[in-house]
């Protein structure tokens, strides 16, 4: 028997025999039939870079088809900056490859983040020698760069969806490696595109928001007196299990308060480390972000030309290392976005992560079809209980049975390049439920695959 179907019997088997399990499992998410959310907008499905500059390289359902509606390039690692000089940046493919990013995402409908810091040439290809806006006290270079970027915009037609992103996470030696007064005296001038109907993103830390992390409180001490607030607060979501995003939401609520900041739209423009780019993972950070209405946009693992390819690796191709190849094909993740993005509509409902911080849901209820996606976070596995409650809310009895049929969102062998064209099918089970609660035993056994749950009132 190949590998998949086995495995899929073993999980099914586990399901049908949860209830003799019931007392190992831990206390996992719950989800609420009262509490209705709102319409889904597919909020996670963003990606950094992943876009080849040649437009129709990609076909353009394969994109559509997982519901890609954010970008955020500018041409990273193919090329010089304005920072080796501006004959170079003008002659050169960092502005063009932007640009041709951002018509396709616009093609898409998609917002699109353009990153400063990389039109500059501090894209992790500078060197030590390199000069960063501000070095010596001299700004004339600097403020050349926003006229020029300006010009660009306008004569390139690029204001509508466009998001600047100051300069992508300061404060780690790869992207700026220069003081935080430097850095706010470069976002105070950066306000210059403010009066450019354009919005401003930022600061796009590589650390989460927290009133003892100082890239944050000086920041947002800064833009306060500064009158620079930006028209989205950004994080990146990139530590693994050493951060959470509930933290990271409380962390922010906290500096909003103490330094009296507006709430603004969240965009975690870079969110997941390599190894949760996969169904267990995806399905986790989906349901952290739709829980408090934050953009997400998958961060990238890749490097160079690869960087610039298999949408954040969502797809792939035969020949890998040709960046011009076509043959594209979708991965295991893939399918949990499409998933996410086409059947997971109507009405988003209220859930709960599990109370340890690592196995997450997200459901949705379409004319009564009942859609439950989970994931439990990478490298973590286990068995969690899943509790439905208010199920009267959606028009059923407070007992009975329902019939429930399990999606299996699997990967192939080769986990992040391998092809997978579709979730499996496990078919259905019926559970009995009583004071208005169904509670179901959920089995993650490996740290990639994940799971989905249906049933029609
Ligand atoms: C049912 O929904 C109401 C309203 O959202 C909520 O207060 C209550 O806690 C829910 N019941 C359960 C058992 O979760
Ligand atoms: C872009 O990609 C398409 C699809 O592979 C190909 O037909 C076309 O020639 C490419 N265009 C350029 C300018 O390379
Ligand atoms: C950061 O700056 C220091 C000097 O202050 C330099 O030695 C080092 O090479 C720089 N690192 C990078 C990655 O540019
Ligand atoms: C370092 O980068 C600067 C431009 O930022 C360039 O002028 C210089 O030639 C580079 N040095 C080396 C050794 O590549
Ligand atoms: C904000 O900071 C910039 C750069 O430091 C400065 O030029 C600008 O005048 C400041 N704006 C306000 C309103 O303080
Ligand atoms: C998602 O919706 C499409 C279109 O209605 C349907 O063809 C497909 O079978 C659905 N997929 C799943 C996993 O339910
Ligand atoms: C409804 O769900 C949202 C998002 O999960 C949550 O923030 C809110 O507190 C919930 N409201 C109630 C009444 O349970
Ligand atoms: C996931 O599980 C596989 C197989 O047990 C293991 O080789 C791999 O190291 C695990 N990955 C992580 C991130 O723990």
């Amino acid at each position: 028997m190949p590998r998949l179907s086995s495995l899929a019997l073993a999980a099914f088997t586990a399901v049908a025999n949860g209830v003799a399990l019931q007392p190992r499992e831990t206390p996992g998410p719950i989800i609420n039939f009262a509490n209705n959310t709102g319409t889904p907008k597919h909020l996670a499905s963003g990606i950094l870079y992943g876009l080849p500059d040649n437009q129709t390289q990609i076909p353009s359902a394969l994109l559509s088809g997982f519901g890609f509606n954010y970008g955020r390039a500018a041409g990273a690692q193919v090329g010089h900056g304005w920072s080796w000089s501006q004959p170079e940046f003008e002659v050169g493919h960092l502005f063009k490859s932007a640009l041709s990013n951002y018509q396709l995402t616009r093609s898409h409908n998609g917002g699109f983040v353009l990153l400063l810091n990389d039109l500059w040439g501090f894209d992790t290809t500078q060197n030590s020698s390199s000069l960063a806006p501000g070095d010596n006290g001299d700004w004339s270079s600097y403020d050349r760069f926003l006229a020029r970027l300006v010009q660009l915009i306008n004569s390139n037609n690029m204001k509508a969806g466009l998001v600047i992103d100051i300069w992508n996470e300061p404060e780690g030696s790869a992207f700026w490696n220069r003081s935080i007064d430097q850095w706010l005296a470069m976002w105070g001038r950066g306000q210059a595109f403010g009066t450019n109907s354009v919005l401003l993103s930022g600061p796009t830390t590589a650390g989460q928001p927290s009133l003892s992390y100082n890239w944050w409180y000086e920041w947002a001490s800064f833009v306060s007196s500064n009158a620079s607030v930006p028209d989205q607060y950004v994080w990146h979501e990139e530590a693994g299990t050493g951060s959470s995003l509930s933290k990271s939401y409380n962390g922010l609520t906290q500096i909003q308060a103490k330094y009296k900041l507006p709430k603004k739209q969240i965009n975690i423009n870079e969110y997941a480390i390599y190894n949760e780019e996969v169904p267990a993972g995806s399905a986790f950070w989906i349901s952290q972000l739709e829980r408090i209405n934050a953009i997400g946009l998958r961060g990238n693992w890749l490097g160079g030309t690869k960087l610039h390819d298999f949408a954040a690796s969502l797809l792939s191709k035969p020949d890998q290392n040709n960046y011009a190849a076509t043959g594209y094909f979708t991965n295991g993740d893939y399918q949990v976005y499409k998933y996410y993005s086409q059947n997971m509509t109507g009405s988003r409902y209220g859930t709960s992560v599990s109370p340890d911080g690592i196995m997450d849901a997200y459901t949705t209820v379409d004319c009564g079809h009942v859609r439950c996606l989970m994931g439990v976070r990478p490298p973590a596995t286990g068995t969690y209980s899943v509790t439905f409650n208010n199920l009267s809310s959606l028009g059923l009895r407070t007992s009975g049975s329902i019939s429930v049929r399990t999606w299996k969102f699997p990967v192939a062998s080769d986990v992040h390049f391998g092809r997978v064209d579709a979730p499996i099918d496990l078919g259905t089970l019926s559970h009995s439920y009583s004071n208005n609660q169904l509670v179901l035993p959920y089995y993650s056994t490996d740290n990639v695959t994940t799971y989905a749950w249906e049933w029609q009132v």
